[in-house]
């Protein structure tokens, strides 16, 4: 089914995410859309809070059913569609870091939170949670995160065209979802370095839970994980093992 043929919205809810993964394991099809205006336990990644106050962010989750295995190439995927999104409606292209924050600058505009549910081995869904700062400014953004948060209106000085950007959304998502689902993996994540905040031969510093790594960006390997190389060897490191990566 279409990204976006049926949507279902909210005035406010806990999370898109926990709400999308019930009505999933109800049945809800593929390619089911819920937006909400209000989140009141909005969450973000490595357990984090996501702000998410009435009117200001674009809060919404996805049903997805795939059947590929390389799982971890669909927050990569839906970083591209939402800069594609952004750049329909604003000409300007956001930056990505891997690998599932969407950035300006120093500052953070969104992110991405894929959750899956498993029948044995199999995917049985995979909900694609997409928080979009629209509308805040400066000061509407709670004192902890406000040096390094930033929204579409205080980057293009514009009123974000809700709708109008929605629509964009999803076609761009049903355009890499698509790719995605025919095995054009490589496109993806040559796409994905090309939009990248990384530059291949920076130094990354990786913090994860075995201590401190700090290597050179060599790229985006295969399943979509963060390649160094350490002491002349390369390796892949996928987002559950890293705590933070710092660079200049
Ligand atoms: C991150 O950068 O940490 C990911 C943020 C993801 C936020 C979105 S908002 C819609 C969906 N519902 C949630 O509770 N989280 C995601």
């Amino acid at each position: 089914m279409e990204i976006g043929a049926i949507i279902h919205k909210v005035k406010s809810c806990s999370s898109t995410n926990d709400l999308a993964k019930k009505m999933a394991v109800k049945g809800a099809g593929e390619g089911t859309v819920i937006i909400a205006k209000r989140q009141t336990k909005g969450r973000g990644t490595k357990g984090r809070t996501w702000y998410s106050a009435e009117n200001k962010g674009l809060y919404a989750s996805i049903i997805l059913r795939p059947e590929e295995h390389s799982l971890s190439l669909i927050p990569l995927m839906a970083g591209l569609a939402v800069r594609e999104a952004i750049f329909e409606a604003t000409g300007i292209h956001i930056g990505l870091r891997w690998p599932n924050d969407l950035i300006w600058g120093e500052c953070k505009l969104g992110g991405i939170l894929c959750e899956s549910g498993f029948k044995g081995d199999h995917p049985s869904y995979v909900i694609l949670g997409i928080g979009l700062n629209l509308s805040h400014k400066k000061k509407e953004f709670p004192e902890a995160i406000r040096s390094i948060s930033t929204s579409l209106k205080l980057i293009t000085k514009k009123d974000v065209d809700r709708e109008g950007f929605l629509q964009n959304l999803w076609k761009a998502l049903n355009h890499w979802y698509q790719l995605f689902c025919r095995g054009q993996g490589l496109k993806i994540i040559r796409s994905f370095e090309e939009g990248s905040v990384f530059t291949k031969g920076q130094k990354i510093m990786l913090q994860s839970q075995k201590g401190h790594i700090t290597g050179i960006y060599k790229g985006v390997d295969s399943q979509g994980g963060l390649v160094l190389e350490e002491g002349g060897k390369d390796k892949a490191y996928f987002s559950a093992e890293i705590k933070k990566l710092i660079y200049e």
